[in-house]
């Protein structure tokens, strides 16, 4: 374009046809130009990047198995998969580095991913199948999930949520409408559904571990965690929810500890391992997880 517009002005200021093919000639020369060793430079600089690429892959491959080692090491001597303040100091350490850096924002973003990555080749290693969480509500099974899902890169299916999306209703809406059985075939559906899927956590609503049918798909393609908690710490994280249609106008320790007895045989019949939430952190709740799923895998070798 703005050859065609510099040719027109010349020849609308008379200058001849052959002069301005050579002025061409001449600008072809300049940005075309042979380098000494026969490549001109824009197919140097080509051949630079490309090797760059074969340095960041190779780096890559590098740190990957590095994580890997990581996973092996802790596992032999027993120690803690999940190190976050490991994973804090390393993400100081870079910080530092690109302090000055003009590139810093782009590095930054290619190593979140480069970070998202590394965790998702742990999730792998450690777990071949779904992880499914199951537990009265107010349990913790949301939490644990957010956790679970940050600290290894793993997608989360919250149950009631897509339901709730799926319906374009609240679940308290859908029992409203519809009627609870209603409600419970809908978590059956998107059960069914969901065993096509892969590395991933499942977090069921409290009332999904009931139906015998819902256990048998959950099995299927993952191992069940049932999280517990006594009946005065669910009091005191549903108290001021208004989403839990079973609880409305039920909300006392007394109505949950009752609910919660008559649940308790078909939770633990279906769980693979058991976590006992009150007082712990999440950290330490997802810890406990990951080291007992890691054993239950070892004890079916
Ligand atoms: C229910 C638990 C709720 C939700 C619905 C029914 C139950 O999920 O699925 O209100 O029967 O225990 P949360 O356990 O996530 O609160």
């Amino acid at each position: 374009m703005e050859a065609a517009r510099r040719y027109s002005s010349h020849v609308k200021r008379g200058m001849c046809f052959a002069g301005r093919i050579a002025e061409m000639f001449l600008e072809y020369v300049k940005y075309y130009r042979w380098g000494e060793n026969g490549m001109n430079d824009l197919e140097m600089y080509r051949e630079q990047l490309a090797m760059c690429d074969d340095k960041i892959i190779d780096a890559l491959v590098e740190r990957n198995a590095i994580v890997e080692k990581i996973m092996e090491y802790k596992e032999m001597y027993g120690m803690p998969v999940l190190q976050p303040a490991q994973e804090k100091k390393q993400e100081q350490r870079r910080q530092e580095r690109l302090q000055d850096n003009c590139y810093r924002e782009e590095i930054e973003d290619v190593f979140g991913r480069i970070v998202r990555n590394s965790r998702k080749i742990q999730a792998r290693k450690l777990f071949h199948y779904n992880i499914v969480l199951i537990g009265f509500m107010g349990s913790g099974k949301s939490t644990v999930s957010d956790y679970l899902s940050m600290i290894f890169a793993m997608d989360v299916i919250e149950m009631d949520q897509v339901i709730a999306e799926q319906q374009e209703m609240s679940i308290a809406d859908i029992f409203e409408t519809y009627g609870e059985e209603y409600f419970r075939n809908l978590e059956t559906n998107l059960l069914v559904e969901m065993q096509f899927r892969q590395n991933v956590i499942i977090s069921c609503g409290g009332g999904v571990a009931m139906r015998d049918e819902n256990v048998a798909e959950m099995k299927k393609n993952g191992r069940v965690v049932l999280l517990t908690a006594s009946p005065q710490t669910v009091y005191e994280r549903v108290k001021d929810s208004g989403e839990r249609p079973l609880l409305s106008g039920n909300k006392s320790v007394e109505y949950i500890a009752g609910l919660m007895e008559k649940r308790r045989e078909k939770y633990e019949a279906a769980a693979d391992i058991v976590i006992q939430t009150d007082g712990k952190t999440v950290l330490q709740i997802c810890e406990e997880l990951v080291t007992k799923l890691v054993e239950l895998d070892e004890e079916d070798v």
